[in-house]
């Protein structure tokens, strides 16, 4: 067994036993097709870079590893850009639709239809990167936005949403009670909540919301085949926050490998969030109570989305909670490049597949469990850059901009 890169942490793992016998594919090909189609079509679409880590793999003993780096997404510097602002623009075709209004959201964009689109009002509950995306697509799309976060959110994050235009308005609790308190205002107001996670009734913007977020997972597995030909990945780990973009890559990884021959899943949240892990254990959604307080806020979350954790009980192998610890050692690994590696930014929330990767290699129990060993090819799904630049050079001990110069 290679030196661990990190000093032994705790950490739980849950196979997940149900795996095709409960929960249900949710997101279907039609939705697929169309946020392909619609984002792919934005004139500042570009797919983020697939970095493959030699020096990584070959220093934890796996045969490859490919980071997909999510921090350059169209400018917000998270995958959540893809989600948030594509519901939007959806929702606005929808109601322009309504009334007998057959746009495009280029029409959008151009403000062909301002004088209508002005009048509607989105609003969400965010931990920064959601309610970043929302506010740039109403921005782009030509609507209203009121974007609410919680007590622990930073100043910076806030900042960067409302510099979208949005309203921004900070509520008491956790993320869940923002989310709670989105929901009421919106019914009392008229407004339209583009949310990132989905509950009884309230189901058709969560997956246009997915569907966004499997754009960043085609394109991973495209740059896999070509960085990697003929040696398609045996591991994937991918973040859990509410669970939607790890049920956007299931359902991608189902899609392009077919349900039995799909790499294993590992879905990783924070040890003080992890409700996707205990609801699996549970077989039924269960929530986590308390100050859900980890330094991954994107991941801060008590409480599943039901159809993501539906996608994700058919078709995850495993969930794994890591401790907040692991985070800024495994930022500085990115930052510094591991045996020549490129020198990557990674946020608190992007690490946490790479914690779950070096926490379960260096333990024999898990990695034998996981099937991780030297000839697993592990993909990685670095869902931000320095979204929080002020918190990034506190954990890293110098800046992003620093980092990025090398
Ligand atoms: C950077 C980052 N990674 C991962 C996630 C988790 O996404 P989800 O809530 O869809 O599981 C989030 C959610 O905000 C995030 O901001």
């Amino acid at each position: 067994m290679p030196k661990p890169l990190l000093p032994p942490a705790p950490f739980r793992l849950h196979h997940n036993v149900l795996r095709g016998r409960a929960g249900a594919p949710v997101l279907d090909q039609a939705g697929r097709e169309a946020a392909s189609a619609e984002i792919r079509s934005w004139p500042d679409y570009a797919p983020t870079p697939l970095v493959p880590l030699p020096g990584l793999a070959s220093r934890i003993g796996v045969a490859a590893i490919g980071y997909k780096d999510e921090a350059g997404r169209f400018g917000l510097g998270s995958f959540k850009a893809l989600g948030g602002a594509y519901a939007v623009a959806r929702h606005l075709l929808r109601r322009l639709a309504g009334s007998g209004i057959a746009a495009t959201s280029a029409d959008l964009a151009s403000g062909r239809f301002a004088d209508r689109t002005r009048a509607i009002t989105v609003t969400c509950a965010t931990d920064g990167n959601h309610g970043r995306s929302v506010a740039w697509g109403a921005q782009r799309f030509g609507c209203r936005a009121v974007i609410y976060i919680h007590e622990t959110v930073s100043e910076g994050r806030a900042a960067a949403i409302a510099r979208f235009g949005a309203e921004v308005r900070r509520v008491p609790g956790t993320y869940d009670d923002a989310v709670r308190r989105a929901a009421e205002d919106a019914a009392r107001e008229d407004w339209t909540v583009v949310s990132d996670t989905s509950y009884p009734g309230y189901t058709e913007i969560p997956c246009d919301v997915m569907d966004g977020y499997r754009v960043m997972a085609a394109e991973a597995l495209g740059q896999w085949r070509a960085a990697f030909p003929g040696a398609p990945p045996t591991h994937v780990f991918a973040p859990g926050g509410v669970g939607g973009v790890a049920a956007a890559i299931a359902a991608e990884l189902a899609h392009a490998f077919g349900e039995g021959g799909m790499p294993r899943l590992v879905v990783v949240e924070p040890d003080r969030a992890d409700c996707l892990r205990r609801s699996a254990e549970a077989g039924r959604p269960v929530a986590v109570e308390g100050e859900l307080d980890t330094v991954m806020a994107g991941l801060a979350c008590g409480e599943v989305s039901l159809l993501a954790f539906d996608e994700l009980l058919w078709r995850a192998h495993a969930f794994m909670a890591v401790p907040d610890e692991v985070v800024a050692p495994c930022m500085r690994l990115l930052a510094d490049g591991v045996g020549g590696d490129p020198k990557l930014v990674a946020g608190e929330s992007a690490v946490a597949g790479l914690a779950a990767l070096l926490l379960a290699r260096s333990d024999a129990d898990a990695a034998s469990s996981l099937r991780l060993g030297e000839s697993s090819r592990v993909l990685l799904f670095g869902t931000e850059g320095a979204t929080d630049p002020e918190l990034y050079a506190r954990l890293v001990g110098r800046s992003a901009e620093s980092v990025r110069a090398g």
